[in-house]
């Protein structure tokens, strides 16, 4: 850790690249962890895809209502608050988060790069129109209602989530922003990622590849080479804010 703190302290540009175990701790479900992890209850394909959200507009609608409303009755934890205060000591502080909630946001941080697209951002289906409306309070106990989309106001086309989902492709300026960002920073911390999911999960092998100091905090330790790349295993927001506590910053 001591050495971790130390480089941390000496960063010019440091990468935070974030995956759902950060939002663990605020009570939002992450994807794969055993039990708890969504797509250990439902399957990815009957519901993050285009072809269900076309087969069942109001399931995959509902479901990610219920999702947003989750977020919204969530607060952000110590490990969103420990790299909003990051951003306040490193002279460049760049998150990119795979994440589609806006716990890093609410936490204090700005210009966050959603490269999964954002639970707050609907569109239509069919024109692409930004969303305008007001969306209904949804019941965060509700998992699973059944919701009927709001209609786009200029083609009456269907709103959908402003998520990526499989099969799609990542918005094109987060994921240049992100890889410029990854192939300039200094150091790279990966928080609460299982790293499986391409293209995002290439963002810390980017900066390894140019050099970067990469330490991943994961529940548990992840496999790591060279003397450039540490991991911390445990959860986020007990080993953020202890990375905080150093005399290194
Ligand atoms: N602190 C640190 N890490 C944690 C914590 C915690 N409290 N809780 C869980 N984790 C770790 C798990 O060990 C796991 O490695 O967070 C990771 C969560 O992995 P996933 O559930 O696969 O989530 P993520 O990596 O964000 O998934 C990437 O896949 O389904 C798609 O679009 C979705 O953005 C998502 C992408």
């Amino acid at each position: 850790m001591l050495e971790i703190q130390r480089r941390l302290g000496e960063a010019r540009h440091v990468v935070v690249f974030t995956g759902a175990g950060v939002s663990a701790e605020s009570g939002i479900p992450t994807f794969r962890d055993a039990l708890t992890g969504l797509w250990s209850r439902f399957d990815p394909a009957a519901l993050a895809t285009a072809e269900a959200f076309r087969a069942d507009p109001a399931l995959v609608w509902g479901w990610y209502e219920w999702r947003r409303a989750k977020v919204h009755a969530a607060t952000p934890n110590a490990a969103h608050l420990a790299i909003a205060e990051l951003a306040r000591r490193v002279p460049v502080l760049t998150v990119i988060s795979q994440n589609v909630d806006d716990l890093h946001e609410r936490a204090g941080c700005r210009d966050v790069i959603h490269l999964h697209g954002s639970l707050h951002a609907p569109r239509c289906f069919a024109c692409a129109r930004p969303y305008d409306g007001v969306l209904d309070k949804v019941d965060a106990g509700d998992e699973g209602a059944r919701i009927e989309p709001p209609r786009c106001r200029r083609c009456n086309g269907r709103i959908r989530p402003g998520v990526v989902w499989f099969g799609e492709s990542l918005p094109e300026q987060p994921w240049r922003d992100a890889l410029a960002a990854a192939r300039d920073c200094d150091l790279l911390l990966s928080v609460g990622t299982s790293g499986l999911v391409m293209p995002a999960a290439q963002i810390p092998r980017v900066a390894r590849q140019q050099g970067a100091t990469v330490v991943h905090v994961n529940l548990d330790p992840q496999p790591v080479e060279g003397d450039d790349e540490f991991t911390l295993a445990g959860k986020a927001a007990d080993i953020l804010p202890r990375l905080l506590a150093s005399p290194g910053r």
